[in-house]
């Protein structure tokens, strides 16, 4: 138990009737990447979410995750059904951070492109994204509360080949450029549960904004997603070899690689 003085007077709370004081906790996540551009093919892709105040919810032990897929759309507009890959975002909360955290997943757009050649002009793909805690049905009987949160982004990634037919040139970006302030996703709200302060209410809060400058995106951090990144998608044998380039300053993102590449059990859930 790290923080026996909260759980202590949560429980206290809990006993001492309902006048439980609506102190709404907060979890914000922002996207760090992709955002609302066409970058240029490549077969590294960054999947990069930011989670901050993880330490609001620390003491629910609930088993926090971001599921993350990608459907194409045609022209932009006509959501494609299928999804070219999927993953699970593990957000840990058995640690001490109290600031924000990287959470680094990443796909082979050369791979989903090759397959479907046949990107247009106009067409995007979404990143779309559920935020859960898997655990809760399990843990508090209620309902599973797979609506925590959850959003979508467009993109476009474009190959060589279009960037020529389609007059892209000097448009297309590198994954490597990686604006420093995210894009603000959505502030999940934790109300409390007088039953019992581990299985709290969690939703979405709307038309809000939140503090995504608050997270710093710079060169070290870019330095250590993109090299993530690279060994998420790596065979096995060299990923561990490439472990010892830590020379950046490497982030906090480093303590969440293990479950990364964990399939998708709810892919589901998009359709
Ligand atoms: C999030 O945490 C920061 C400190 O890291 C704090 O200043 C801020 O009030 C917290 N926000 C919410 C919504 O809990
Ligand atoms: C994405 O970018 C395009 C082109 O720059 C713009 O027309 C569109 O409104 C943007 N979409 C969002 C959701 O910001
Ligand atoms: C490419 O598109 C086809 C048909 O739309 C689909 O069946 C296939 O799964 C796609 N390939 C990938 C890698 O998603
Ligand atoms: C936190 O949990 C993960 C996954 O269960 C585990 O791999 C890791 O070692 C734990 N970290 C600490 C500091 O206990
Ligand atoms: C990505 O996919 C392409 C096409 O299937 C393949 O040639 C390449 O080796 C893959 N790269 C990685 C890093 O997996
Ligand atoms: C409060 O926790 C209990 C489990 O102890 C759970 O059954 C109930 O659904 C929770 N209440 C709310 C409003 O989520």
């Amino acid at each position: 138990m790290r923080h026996p003085f909260w759980a202590a007077a949560a429980l206290a709370l809990a006993v001492s009737a309902q006048q439980t004081p609506t102190t709404a906790q907060h979890v914000e996540i922002d996207i760090v990447f992709p955002r609302n551009e066409t970058y240029r093919d490549t077969d590294v892709f960054p999947i990069v979410m930011a989670v901050q105040n993880i330490s609001t919810i620390r003491e629910t032990k609930g088993d926090y995750q971001i599921f993350w897929d990608i459907m194409p759309y045609s022209d932009g507009l006509i959501p494609g059904g299928i999804l070219y890959d999927s993953g699970t975002l593990q957000i840990l909360t058995n640690n001490t951070i109290t600031g924000s955290t990287f959470l680094v997943a990443a796909t082979n757009a050369t791979k989903w492109l090759r397959e479907n050649r046949s990107t247009g002009r106009f067409d995007r793909f979404m990143l779309q994204w559920y935020f859960e805690d898997s655990d809760r049905e399990e843990r508090c009987g209620g309902p599973r509360n797979g609506n925590a949160g959850r959003g979508g982004l467009m993109f476009n990634i474009q190959t060589a080949y279009a960037e020529d037919l389609y007059g892209l040139e000097g448009m297309l970006l590198d994954v490597d450029d990686i604006p420093e302030c995210p894009q603000f996703a959505a502030l999940v709200e934790s109300g409390q549960n007088a039953t019992n302060p581990e299985c709290p209410t969690q939703k979405q809060l709307e038309g809000v904004q939140g503090n995504p400058c608050a997270v710093k995106v710079d060169q070290a951090a870019i330095t250590s997603i993109l090299s993530q990144a690279s060994s998420l998608l790596a065979p096995t044998s060299t990923a561990t070899s490439s472990t010892s380039t830590s020379s950046a300053g490497v982030g906090p993102a480093r303590t969440v690689q293990t479950a990364l590449a964990a399939a998708c059990v709810l892919c589901g859930l998009a359709l």
